[in-house]
């Protein structure tokens, strides 16, 4: 398969788990799609809370997916987002947060990207997106 297809499917996977949004508050549904090196791929939507800060991203329930199941080489991730009921036109980017939690089980440069304005496929790296990131050491 070439690389725009597996674009499409990855985004096609994103929007799919965009139907299962929890946004009562937003009423703005997103979807992730984290594929990993394996080629599996674990979906997310976001999922929001009466009480506000307990809101998860729809990138960091992917994440969270598959590193609880002992996953640790990720390739790409798509997201898909707009308000419920409506198809995506504008792009939808990994807020900070989700930026932070991808870059701290991913090499930067070499962890896609993808998103989508009026159909057609947006790919950064998550490196463009998060340039001198923070990193931890002891
Ligand atoms: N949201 C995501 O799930 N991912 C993003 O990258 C940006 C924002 C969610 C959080 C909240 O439920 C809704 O979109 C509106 O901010």
């Amino acid at each position: 398969m070439d690389k725009k297809t597996d674009e499409k499917k990855l985004l096609n996977e994103a929007k799919e788990a965009r139907k299962n949004a929890y946004v009562p508050f937003s009423g703005f549904t997103v979807g992730a799609a984290l594929l990993t090196k394996s080629g599996k791929i674990y979906r997310g939507c976001n999922i929001e809370s009466s009480v506000m800060s307990p809101s998860l991203c729809a990138e960091r329930v992917a994440l969270a997916k598959a590193i609880s199941e002992g996953e640790k080489d990720f390739v790409a991730i798509a997201i898909a987002g707009a308000l419920e009921g409506e198809t995506s036109k504008e792009p939808c980017y990994p807020c900070g947060v989700c930026r932070q939690t991808l870059s701290e089980h991913v090499k930067l440069s070499a962890f896609t990207v993808i998103t989508e304005e009026n159909g057609k496929e947006i790919t950064c790296t998550l490196e463009d997106l998060l340039p001198n990131a923070f990193i931890f050491e002891k």
